[in-house]
């Protein structure tokens, strides 16, 4: 389908035991597009990325890549499909070098962007990751460092390079500003703007509102689990934003 939206959740819902953390939700990226998803502490951000990296079945609802229904049995699936996912709470692991993590759990993928190399050795895969860093605009001295060397600001550096490196379609950054100083920040947000120049979608949480209206095209609001607004950011301006996410203006 030509007009459909690159990646889109259709009336999604789900429930924690009692607690229902989406209802009906409907939310969509284009490709070369930046949408912001915002909302207070639980209202169901990292549940919609969750639903929509395969980590989580919604209890109903559909989802469409490129107009296709998919279900994702697992975070592998969505991963094949070409849909990379920074969590909140990202897992790098700390024993293994920058250039193993960037290669973590890819031996067994088709051909990534650097999968056409073919097989890699230890160091030609720390060389190639520490270029695959550099090409996405993040700079970390020494791919043969273990993560465990690294500040935390390094660290959420690797794992952005890493997800921005493999994505194929759709990048989605769950908090990635999160301990990240402020030239770190404005660094991210030109990594989420490079990912958008190559054409991918990409999806930003953050609670950082001038980051958002900064960087984003698109800004989707939930509050206590549902849209309560989806408009251009053009339409927001810091205050307005503010209200929206509270709940002291009351979405149109
Ligand atoms: N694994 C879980 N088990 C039970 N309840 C959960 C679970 N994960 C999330 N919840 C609940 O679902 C709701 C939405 O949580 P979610 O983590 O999606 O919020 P969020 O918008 O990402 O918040 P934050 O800004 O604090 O990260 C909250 O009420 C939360 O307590
Ligand atoms: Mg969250």
């Amino acid at each position: 389908m030509a007009d459909a939206p690159l990646y889109e959740a259709v009336g999604i819902s789900k429930s924690y035991g009692h607690v229902t953390a989406l209802f009906d939700v409907n939310f969509s990226v284009n490709p070369g597009e930046i949408v912001g998803l915002v909302g207070d502490n639980g209202a169901g951000k990292s549940t919609l990325i969750k639903i929509l990296s395969g980590v989580h079945p919604p209890d109903r609802g559909k989802i469409r890549l490129d107009g296709v229904e998919r279900t994702w049995k697992s975070p592998h699936d969505a991963i094949e499909a070409g849909i990379e996912t920074l969590y909140q709470d990202s897992g790098l692991a700390p024993d293994l070098t920058i250039g193993s993590n960037v290669f973590l759990g890819r031996e067994k993928l088709k051909p990534g962007i650097l999968g056409r190399l073919g097989f890699l050795d230890q160091k030609a895969m720390e060389r190639q990751a520490a270029e695959e860093l550099k090409r996405v605009g993040i700079a970390v001295s020494g791919s043969r460092r273990t993560v465990s060397d690294l500040s935390g600001g390094q660290r959420q550096a690797v794992a952005i390079g890493r997800a921005i490196a493999w994505a194929r379609k759709v990048i989605m950054l769950d908090e990635p500003t999160n301990h990240l100083g402020a030239r770190q920040s404005i660094e991210v947000l030109s990594v989420m703007r490079s990912a958008k120049e190559q054409g991918l979608g990409v999806i930003f949480i953050s609670h950082t509102l001038p980051h958002v209206l900064e960087v984003t095209d698109r800004v989707v609001v939930l509050r206590l689990g549902r849209v309560v607004r989806d408009a251009a950011t053009s339409e927001f301006d810091a205050e307005s934003l503010l209200g929206t996410i509270t709940g002291l203006i009351e979405a149109s």
